[in-house]
């Protein structure tokens, strides 16, 4: 297949982008390279440029005659767009509608979508969260991304194309082989942050919150490798090749794990425990979301190979001592 990956020049992009290379596909990224890296680009056409380019990309579009875009062009930090709401909204939401409707115009038929957990907002403090979960983004991220999930699911229920919106949970770890990972300048995840402090980049890890309604106070994500969540993307573009109808699914393992198991996870790796400060909690973060991941598993057949924190832990460690940009 003739695939765009938008963003695919990011840290869940290019691990996307390795495994469709590795599984034969023709591939066109398209990344301004402000988050991401050329290098971590290791199959396929890296143009660079904005997806809310039209002009640009209408011509990627009719001119590598794309059959599917996978689209994860967007900013993702959840602060951030606390205090820059519309800069998220103009990024993420309009430059979707853009996106859409040059695909509109080009016939594309199947679109993949990056979304995330956090559009449930604080809607449980036990248990999974299933696709029909009401959804009350507590943040203008989640926001930004809800609203592009409405704005495909309406686009498609009228026109001949198909998707798959994936809404991501905590997304962690590094490429097994050590090839790809995270290198976002600033970046604020817990265990890449984590990663950073057992090897000397940062002072200590701030542990934002233990008052939450969790067992240890700390919050509770469901983390998840990003190579499983990169498998789960190639499988989405199966199912749809194969004819599967539009689909919206959770991709987590449905484990929860809070702040202080990923830190112990972490120091039983390291030789000496990392520094922590307790502090208050983030603004916009929610306790505690927990997939239910039965629908991927079911419809589109997704096994996960690294359900296991330490692993996750492991292979963002790993990256840390030897990113390779
Ligand atoms: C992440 C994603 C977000 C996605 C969400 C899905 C990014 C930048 N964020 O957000 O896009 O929607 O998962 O669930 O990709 N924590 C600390 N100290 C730190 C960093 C984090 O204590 O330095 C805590 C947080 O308060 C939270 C947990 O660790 O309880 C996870 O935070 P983080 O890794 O930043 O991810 P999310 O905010 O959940």
């Amino acid at each position: 297949m003739n695939i765009l990956v938008t963003g695919g020049a990011g840290y869940i992009g290019s691990h996307v982008v390795k495994q469709l290379g590795q599984a034969g596909h023709n591939i066109i990224v398209l990344d301004n390279l402000i988050k991401g890296f050329r290098n971590a680009v290791l199959y396929g056409e890296l143009i660079v440029g904005n997806t809310g380019d039209k002009k640009l990309v209408e011509q990627i579009l009719y001119g590598d005659k794309i059959d599917a875009v996978i689209h994860f062009a967007a900013f993702t930090v959840v602060p951030e767009s606390v205090n820059d709401p519309l800069m998220y909204y103009a990024n993420n939401t309009c430059n979707t509608r853009s996106l859409l409707k040059c695909c509109a115009k080009a016939g594309v038929k199947y679109f993949i979508f990056s979304s995330t957990a956090t559009i449930y907002g604080n809607a449980i403090t036990s248990g999974k969260l299933s696709e029909d979960r009401t959804v009350s983004p507590i943040n203008p991220y989640g926001t930004s991304k809800l609203m592009s999930e409405w704005m495909l699911r309406d686009y498609c229920a009228v026109n001949d194309m198909n998707y798959v919106t994936l809404r991501y949970f905590n997304v962690a770890g590094a490429d097994p082989d050590g090839e790809i990972g995270q290198s976002t300048p600033g970046a604020t995840l817990l265990i890449k942050v984590a990663c950073e402090v057992a090897t000397g980049k940062r002072d200590k890890l701030k542990l934002f919150g233990t008052d939450y309604p969790t067992p240890d106070g700390t919050g509770i994500r469901d983390y998840i490798h990003v190579s499983d969540l990169a498998k789960a993307h190639v499988d989405a573009l199966d199912y749809l090749k194969n004819g599967g109808e539009s689909l919206l699914c959770n991709c987590g393992y449905g484990k929860g794990y809070s702040v202080r198991d990923v830190i112990k996870a972490l120091n039983s790796l390291v030789d000496k425990p990392i520094e922590v400060e307790e502090q208050p909690r983030r603004e916009g973060d929610p306790a505690y979301l927990v997939a239910d991941p039965k629908i991927i598993k079911k419809k589109i057949g997704w096994k996960p190979e690294y359900d296991n924190l330490k692993t996750i832990v492991k292979t963002s460690l790993e990256w840390e001592k030897n990113p390779k940009y």
